[in-house]
């Protein structure tokens, strides 16, 4: 049995008295795809090995007691007296999906809960996600009701705009639930359709924490997703019924760029470029030609530093320290931005050589340690068996 899962049950065992089911939900890593998917466009992630896991069991009443291994911290909460707001703290994306749960009419009962987690926390690898999909499939667990992938992910998503406050899409909360083991998946976020994309085994993704922390809730994330929004405000009246980035064209919006000031241009520039990317990068993955995936996943890095801003000087040194790196393909930052993890494809026998670059290289360029995890892609949410 996995020891992450044996030592939550242990723990549920010693704080509940009782044995529990364990749910699990990975985090993940974009290849691909970053801030299309609020603007109805495409992204490309997989699941990953890290996951968070949430012992739970039934009670006969409508408490949620939730025990948080790696805070130490025990929260409660009726689910006949749901507080409007969180308590601005882990414990809001627990709630606020059982909150969202019920809106959405899954009755729950009661229920005693363990969490316990390996995603490393604020990286840009969806630890709110595991942590809220994980919550889904174990408090539906304990009330004996059916966990559908998707409209789960998008009650995850409602908890995490509405509840905690931070205006993310859907591609955390999709993959969480939905990964395939060896592939990545094509998300159309428009549709909530999907496709496999397998990843070669002569193929990595190297993941490298820069150990930048990022705090989403408000600020600059919901900056970029109001400016997007406001680029399809300034060009609508020239584009007609356009919904979304989604719509537009590189060359329409090269053909109205007087419409939008500068900034906002820039903004839609990265989106509208990078969903052209995210096909691209498809199409290559499945032809075999990795140089060109890579070519890819580097223009969309020069994209999030250069017109969407949402890098930072260790993420940007990482990046192009690997694209600069023989056996690495491509290497762009991953996740929400402002800070934590690079994502490069690499040939799998050069591995370990390309980690112990970006090590000595970030120590000596930046003065700081680098993380490295070499990933393989793993399954969506689901119960471990004990
Ligand atoms: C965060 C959000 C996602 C997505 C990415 C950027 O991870 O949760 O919905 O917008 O940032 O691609």
């Amino acid at each position: 049995m996995n020891v992450q899962a044996r030592d939550a049950a242990q723990e549920f065992g010693h704080r509940f008295g009782r044995r529990p089911t364990v749910s699990r939900a990975p985090g993940r890593v974009n290849l691909i795809g970053e801030h299309t998917d609020y603007n109805d466009g495409f992204v490309m992630p997989a699941a990953l090995e890290f996951a968070t896991l949430v012992a739970a069991s039934p009670r006969p009443d409508r408490r949620l007691n939730v025990y948080s291994m790696i805070m130490d911290e025990l929260r409660s909460f009726d689910l006949d007296a749901p507080a409007a707001t969180g308590r601005h703290d882990w414990s809001d994306y627990v709630f606020g999906v059982a909150v969202m749960l019920e809106r959405a009419g899954r009755r729950l009962q009661g229920a005693d809960l363990v969490v316990s987690t390996d995603v490393p926390l604020g990286s840009g690898l969806s630890s709110s996600a595991a942590l809220e999909v994980s919550s889904a499939h174990a408090l539906l667990t304990a009330s004996g009701l059916p966990f559908q992938p998707i409209a789960v992910a998008k009650i995850c998503q409602r908890a995490e705009n509405d509840y905690v406050g931070m205006r993310c899409g859907i591609m955390d909360q999709y993959v969480s639930a939905c990964g395939v083991a060896g592939a990545a998946l094509l998300i159309d976020c428009r549709t909530l359709e999907s496709r496999n994309v397998p990843i070669a085994p002569n193929l990595k993704l190297l993941v490298a924490n820069s150990a930048v922390r990022h705090q989403h809730a408000g600020g600059e994330y919901n900056a970029r997703r109001e400016a997007c929004e406001e680029g399809v405000r300034l060009l609508k009246p020239a584009l007609g019924a356009i919904r979304a980035l989604r719509d537009v064209t590189p060359e329409a919006l090269e053909a109205n760029r007087k419409l939008l000031p500068d900034l906002i241009y820039r903004r839609c520039r990265h989106i509208v470029t990078e969903n052209a990317r995210v096909l691209e990068a498809e199409r290559a993955l499945i032809a075999g030609d990795f140089a060109a995936c890579g070519a890819a996943m580097n223009a969309s890095h020069a994209s999030m530093r250069d017109d969407f801003e949402i890098t930072c000087p260790e993420v940007d040194f990482l990046a192009e320290l690997a694209q600069a790196t023989l056996g690495v393909y491509g290497s762009r930052m991953t996740g929400g931005g402002f800070g934590g993890c690079t994502v490069s494809l690499v040939e799998a026998g050069a591995v370990k050589r390309v980690s112990q670059i970006l090590v000595d290289g970030y120590r000596v360029g930046c003065g700081r340690d680098a993380e490295i995890f070499d990933c393989s892609p793993s399954d969506g949410a689901g119960l471990i068996p004990l």
